[in-house]
């Protein structure tokens, strides 16, 4: 099987007592086979981190199907869906969220404590911490950082997973040239290597021929 996401006419309001409803998706659809990188471009407010949400399983859309590596996570149990985006996504945040009290060499190894790891992983973690250009950083706390440098840190964190989907929040919002070359280099390295990733962002300079367009939370091609 080559799909490794797919959203079925996915529909999200925001809605809290005495306020106004938002209606931040509507009747969105999109799919993402093995190799992909697609970008979502959208000005702010258009939908984007809730669609990174929804896709990812951390936020039940109201109508509409998700499907991750074959299943449903709003199917599931909380445990069972943890269990897929633990197996299956990782996250860039937009606010990335990093653990303050951890050093990044610490934060990025954070999701494999989780599980049974057949390989040592902290090797593959120091790798990709230096190939963010922060080898000499491992002991540094997420505070001791520059913004740009806690985006890769999180994308670090995501990439060490090897995870089938990898959805990114604005991964090069904070970053210089060279820095966004780079960050965009693992993303597309990745997918080569069979990955599927969704970028979403308001950066014009990202945009390719086959980019989503998300205005108001409608999704066009
Ligand atoms: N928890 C929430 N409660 C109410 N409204 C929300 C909530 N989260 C987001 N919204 C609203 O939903 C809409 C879409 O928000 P979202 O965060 O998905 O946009 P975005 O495209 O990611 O924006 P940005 O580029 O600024 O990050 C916005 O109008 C926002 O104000
Ligand atoms: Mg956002």
């Amino acid at each position: 099987m080559t799909e490794v996401l797919q959203i079925e006419n996915v529909t999200k309001a925001y809605r809290r007592r005495g306020r106004e409803t938002v209606t931040a998706l509507r009747d969105v659809s999109m799919r993402l086979e093995r190799g992909d990188l697609r970008y979502v471009y959208g000005p702010s407010g258009s939908g984007k981190s809730t669609l990174l949400l929804c896709a990812g399983g951390l936020l039940r859309p109201d109508r509409g199907v998700v499907t991750v590596a074959g299943r449903n996570p709003y199917a599931l149990t909380s445990e069972a869906r943890s269990q897929l985006r633990a197996r299956h996504v990782g996250f860039v945040f937009q606010q990335f969220h990093l653990m303050p009290y951890l050093n990044i060499l610490d934060n990025v190894l954070a999701p494999t404590l989780a599980g049974v790891n057949t390989v040592d992983p902290r090797p593959r973690a120091k790798e990709l911490i230096e190939r963010f250009g922060l080898g000499s950083r491992l002991d540094h706390p997420p505070s001791e950082l520059s913004i740009g440098e806690r985006q890769r840190v999180a994308l670090a964190r995501a990439l060490l997973q090897q995870p089938q989907l990898l959805l990114a929040d604005e991964p090069t919002g904070n970053l210089d040239d060279d820095n966004g070359r780079l960050v965009m280099d693992a993303l597309r390295e990745f997918a080569q290597a069979g990955g599927a990733v969704m970028v979403v962002t308001h950066d014009r300079g990202l945009r390719a021929s086959d980019s989503f367009h998300l205005v108001d939370g409608v999704l066009t091609t």
